[in-house]
């Protein structure tokens, strides 16, 4: 089929699952109880709003599971309230006191939607390189412990109006979180779509979940896991690193999307192969933690924080975020995506210069007219005077 008639059958299907969406809405509608509630709280709605979007959710460690020495899952129940609802893809933000640092940091939920409504979250947290805060994670976190939690958020989730009936997702790593989630919804019924997974580490013995996921794969022929190995020529793999190549190989034929999930050089490899595909951009997305640093030649600069009316100068560096800045400063800036995406830590450069990574800039046009940016995604280039809050 030519890439036009596919896309025209696109459009049409989407239109097709819209109207469908709108009727059923209406009949929903319709059928509703007359009934206005007398006062807020009374309203059921609003309290099932309340456990699906909470401000913050105070988890404990129920257990923690070792795989080999390169990464570990935290198993976290609720202390008090039901666990916020997630859909396979979306991710937990959590907030950490780190010595007089206060910083943020984001991680997919692996476990099933469905752990959820047993009251679990699972996230899996690997070691990399002079990680600031996975390794206190991995390093500190013990059972019983107590941690804080923003609600899950996240777009790397599977929407039939959008998306196409099978996704192919690329995972580098511990980007494998997202799409483990994504299997165990499939296997379980809660997920509609088929998944073709192709999984890149350098060896075998980085592979995690092997074994559940050669399980997923034999039990449910919507899942099909493809291991790629970077640094190991062994059989049974393919060898390199995942490019048009190995996802025509293995994509099915017609459309498919594709998600991304895994550390920076993977979306630097992808960002020269992808267009080789010549698939439309709403096809195509990528979940980015940046570790806020930058490798690159260190210079120091300060910056003058404004916050409310009360100044402080704090130290910077051209290698880390200004985000990374604050942090470390002890200086509390409302964060969760840390991609540029979210907008939660917008403020006003007042002045300075700061330097935006190709692809990281996701700010609003008026943003960029009048001086705001994104901390998460910036880094100082001179000294900075900053406004936050
Ligand atoms: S944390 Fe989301 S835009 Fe900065």
């Amino acid at each position: 089929m030519s890439r036009k008639k596919a896309s025209v059958n696109g459009n049409f299907k989407d239109i097709v699952n819209t109207v469908k969406f709108l009727t059923e809405r209406k009949r929903f509608i319709d059928s509703a109880a007359p009934v206005l509630p007398t006062r807020t709280d009374d309203f059921g709605v609003n309290k099932v709003a309340r456990s699906l979007h909470p401000k913050e959710q105070k988890l404990v460690i129920d257990r923690i599971e070792e795989h080999s020495d390169i990464a570990k899952s935290y198993y976290l129940r609720s202390e008090a309230a039901p666990l916020a609802c997630f859909k396979a893809g979306q991710y937990l933000t959590f907030r950490l006191e780190i010595g007089s640092a206060v910083v943020t940091r984001s991680y997919s939920i692996a476990s099933s939607p469905a752990s959820a409504l047993n009251g679990e979250y699972q996230i899996t947290v690997k070691r990399i390189a002079n990680g600031f805060v996975s390794d206190h994670i991995l390093d500190n976190w013990a059972v019983g412990d107590k941690v804080t939690a923003y609600a899950p958020e996240g777009n790397l989730t599977y929407n039939p109006l959008r998306d196409a009936e099978t996704i192919v997702a690329i995972a580098g790593g511990s980007g494998i979180t997202p799409f483990i989630s994504l299997a165990r919804a499939i296997a379980q019924g809660d997920e509609n779509c088929s998944l073709t997974l192709l999984y890149g580490c350098r060896t075998p013995e980085e592979i995690l979940f092997r074994s559940e996921l050669d399980s997923l794969a034999c039990e449910s022929e919507k899942i099909k896991v493809v291991y790629v190995l970077s640094h190991s020529d062994e059989e049974g793999y393919e060898k390199g690193f995942i490019g048009a190549d190995i996802i025509k190989k293995y994509a099915p034929e017609g459309d498919y999307s594709i998600f991304a999930c895994g550390p920076e050089g993977l979306y630097k490899h992808l960002g020269s192969e992808l267009p080789k595909l010549g698939k439309e951009k709403k096809f195509i997305r990528f979940e980015v933690f940046s570790s806020g640093k930058k490798a690159d030649e260190q210079k120091d600069f300060s910056i003058t924080v404004i916050d409310r009316g009360n100044e402080s100068v704090i130290k910077a560096s051209s290698s880390e975020t200004v985000l990374c800045a604050f942090e470390r400063a002890g200086i509390e800036v409302p964060a969760r995506c840390h991609t540029g995406e979210c907008g939660f830590c917008r403020s006003k450069l007042v002045s300075g210069k700061v330097f935006i990574p190709e692809g990281e800039d996701k700010r609003r046009i008026a943003d960029m007219q009048f001086n705001f940016i994104h901390p998460c995604c910036c880094y100082p280039e001179s000294d900075l005077v900053v406004r936050i809050n």
